[in-house]
């Protein structure tokens, strides 16, 4: 690791370990879990048409500017957007892009894990033959029996938020460069596999057509939020992750290639983990807008089909309880950097951020049993925290982003810290950023929201 012209957390190994970084961030639970049940709830096609567009214009613009300011900033992203503030003589209100990504990291792990923590226990369930020959009942039945026993759920939230906590004390190039290496091709080459049952299955025609063919009329304007939101929330954009792992980029690597490869393969893994599991619902009979169990009640009927599928459904979850795991790193990483960076030991500062993460996590818990008629503006605790964070926050710290790095950082340390070999792609991106992003953003959030 060289410290010396790259700030005080080092540096990766090379480009393609960022690659591996923040695909690790990027592909989640928001990709296998997520995206499948967000679009069985707001009706298939048109759903994924806006969120494959949020990507494109919004998305992978916002990433580039995200790693580009980490890069040049060194720092935990409050830090660097202090400086780099100062440094381009913008407003000090954009510093707040920092805070609220600090904010929106600490409420987001605080539910992440718990929903974590769910995989953790299907690990169990598939090695243990729970789901041998289960149908949809089976499914539905041990997914009930979970979800309403809030102490199981906390003990899961506490292992997991544990096993976060344990590489972030060691620091995320330590913890996570090795073992991403192989887990991430793994986890492409099951869901590969889960691709090729879901071909064999009656349902998978209606399924391709659920997520592919577009009826608008079944879009409201809350779905695009949802939609949008999403596309923030997949690629860990507006909070702060990415620009945390951007700081530890190599200088000289290029930024366009390495954003793109990150947005194509969330994007991919998204959408075979849909087509699965939709392929699942409609063989079975059961509800696409079944909302967050969908996953739970989907896969162990797709293992039940397959042979060895106690064997193959234990792997498949270890690899997304692993997905999470590099995610939730992620979430937290922002908030511990800063803390660091104050004098704070890596330990200190970790035991804190996930310990009121964990804390807070006991509000989504409940969310799901006891205190489920509790609810803020006719959502559940849980519900609510995933809109505020995912729908409100993270479109928020990505308008400002572009904003600020289309309209206050000087085009000539854009060019210098980007590295876009083509002036025309260079153009593209920030026309993208200083009129496209925001606008469509804004639009989307004021119509959607209905704020005016
Ligand atoms: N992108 C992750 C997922 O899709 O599961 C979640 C996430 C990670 C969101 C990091 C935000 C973040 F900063």
């Amino acid at each position: 690791m060289n410290s010396d012209k790259t700030g005080m957390h080092g540096v990766w190994a090379s480009r393609w370990t960022f690659v591996l970084a923040a695909t690790g961030s990027a592909v989640g639970l928001g990709n296998i879990w997520k995206f499948p049940y967000i679009t069985g709830e707001n009706g298939g096609g048109a759903f994924v048409l806006v969120y494959l567009a949020c990507i494109l214009c919004a998305g992978i613009p916002v990433m580039m500017a995200e790693v580009m300011l980490g890069r040049k900033g060194r720092m935990s992203p409050i830090n660097t957007m202090r400086n780099i503030t100062q440094s381009e003589n913008a407003p000090v209100f954009f510093r707040s892009i920092g805070w609220m990504g600090a904010l929106a990291g600490f409420f987001i792990l605080s539910f992440y894990s718990v929903i974590a923590g769910w995989t953790l226990s299907y690990i169990v369930k598939m090695a243990t033959g729970v789901f041998d020959g289960a149908n949809a009942d089976v499914a539905g039945e041990q997914f009930g029996g979970l979800l309403g026993d809030p102490v199981q759920l906390t003990v899961l939230h506490t292992i997991f938020t544990v096993l976060v906590g344990v590489v972030l004390v060691r620091g995320v190039h330590k913890g996570l460069e090795n073992s991403l290496r192989m887990l991430m091709p793994l986890l492409f080459i099951m869901l590969v596999l889960l691709l090729g049952y879901a071909l064999t299955t009656p349902g998978f025609g209606e399924a391709l057509s659920f997520l592919f063919s577009v009826d608008f009329s079944k879009l409201s304007g809350e779905s695009v939020v949802v939609a949008l939101g999403h596309s923030f929330f997949t690629l860990s954009l507006g909070m702060g992750a990415i620009m945390a792992y951007g700081s530890y980029m190599p200088k000289q690597a290029s930024l366009g290639k390495t954003v793109l490869t990150v947005g194509i393969l969330d994007t991919l893994v998204a959408l075979v983990a849909g087509i699965v599991i939709f392929s699942v619902v409609f063989s079975n009979g059961l509800e696409p807008g079944a909302g967050p169990g969908l996953m739970f009640q989907t896969l162990p009927i797709a293992f039940a089909g397959l042979p060895l599928g106690d064997l193959i459904g234990t792997v498949f979850f270890v690899l997304v309880a692993i997905a999470a795991w590099s995610s939730a790193i992620s979430i937290a990483e922002p908030a511990i950097a800063w803390a660091v960076e104050k004098g704070h030991s890596r330990l200190v500062a970790t035991t804190a951020v996930c310990g009121f993460s964990w804390l807070l996590g006991l509000g989504t818990v409940v969310s799901f049993n006891v205190a489920s008629d509790f609810t803020l503006f006719g959502k559940t605790f849980f519900d609510s925290l995933d809109f505020l964070t995912s729908n409100i926050m993270l479109p928020l710290g990505g308008i400002l982003i572009a904003v600020f790095v289309g309209w206050f950082v000087r085009k000539e340390t854009i060019a210098h810290e980007a590295r876009v070999q083509s002036p025309v792609l260079f153009n593209l991106w920030i026309f993208m950023l200083k009129f496209v992003s925001p606008l469509a953003v804004g639009y989307i959030f004021i119509k959607g929201l209905g704020i005016f």
